[in-house]
């Protein structure tokens, strides 16, 4: 049995092969001639952090499959009221078939799926994101640009950077990142990643200059400059980020068949600009959308490996 709780875990033939099934899948949904492969299996969702697309991905994603999505909110299951980890994991595996967990500690998320009897999916943790970028990749292909992929991350040091790391280190493409000075990205994750990039031909660089970052890339993306969590910080923030807003001058310095991809939610005029998330190189709601198919592959593919 195998849980999904960064991309660390996993080989490049494997994000590949979820990918790839997330997008036949996606081909069958589209022809209304999708198997139920997961007919009767039940996910739980817990949600100790809000959110929009993790949610209705996963909730209308083990829906279509032919299963049964439960939303559980920290503010209304017993973990939420103080029920340790280890107990709640083991009570709810012990009755659904696979569970998905956003949360904040990424060591809280490894705790629970160490006491799971089902696959566990990480939906969000401080440190990484991994589903979503399924979701961005799938989004690359579908847009012609795997190969001589040149990515650019602008912005803060965050779990979107670290899956951008561990996508780029595991699949051996090209991942420039740049935050400012305080903002850096975990040391370890940088550590391991040039680990992977040994072995993948990747190659993860890192730049104080978001211009330096863009110069020629052909994906260019960014993230909310106070994740949830740091809400308190959001002023300072938005001062030590000046220079930092994705425009259309930073656009301008990619290549010209680049593509914008923001996990979303968007932050406009901080950021990313107006114009450039609702302009013609963007393709960030494709992306949401792709959060359904890639979610639906891995689902399925989870399943298979049990
Ligand atoms: N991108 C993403 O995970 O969005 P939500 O926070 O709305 O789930
Ligand atoms: N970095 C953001 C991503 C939201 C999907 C956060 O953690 O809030």
């Amino acid at each position: 049995m195998r849980h999904f709780l960064t991309l660390r875990d996993y080989t490049k033939e494997e994000i590949l092969e979820i990918i790839e099934l997330g997008i036949k899948i996606k081909k069958e949904f589209k022809a209304k001639a999708q198997p139920p492969y997961l007919h009767t299996q039940t996910l739980s969702m817990i949600f100790e952090k809000s959110s929009t697309r993790t949610r209705v991905s996963f909730e209308s994603g083990i829906f279509q499959l032919g299963g049964h999505g439960l939303f559980l909110s920290n503010k209304d299951i017993q973990l939420g009221r103080g029920e340790p980890v280890k107990d709640t994991a083991r009570v709810i595996s012990s009755m659904t078939d696979m569970i998905m967990i956003r949360t904040f500690e990424h060591s809280r998320l490894e705790e629970f799926a160490s006491y799971s009897s089902v696959p566990v999916i990480n939906g969000l943790t401080d440190t990484y994101h991994p589903v979503q970028l399924l979701a961005d990749y799938m989004t690359i292909i579908e847009n012609g640009l795997e190969k001589n992929l040149v990515a650019a991350y602008v912005g803060d040091g965050n779990n979107m950077t670290h899956s951008w790391m561990m996508l780029a280190a595991k699949l051996g493409f090209e991942l420039r990142i740049a935050t400012p000075k305080g903002y850096e990205v975990d040391a370890q994750v940088m550590k391991d990643t040039q680990e992977f990039c040994k072995i993948s031909g990747g190659k993860v660089s890192y730049t104080n200059d978001p211009k330096e970052a863009v110069k020629g890339a052909n994906v260019i993306t960014t993230d909310t400059w106070a994740s949830m969590g740091q809400e308190e910080e959001k002023e300072k923030r938005i001062k030590a980020f000046s220079g930092y807003m994705i425009d259309d001058e930073m656009m301008a310095l990619g290549r010209d068949d680049a593509i914008f991809l923001h996990c979303l939610p968007a932050y406009r005029g901080q950021e990313v600009s107006e114009e450039v998330l609702e302009g013609k190189q963007s393709v960030i709601f494709e992306e949401a959308e792709n959060r359904l198919h890639a979610q639906k592959g891995l689902m399925v593919w989870l399943d298979l490996h049990r």
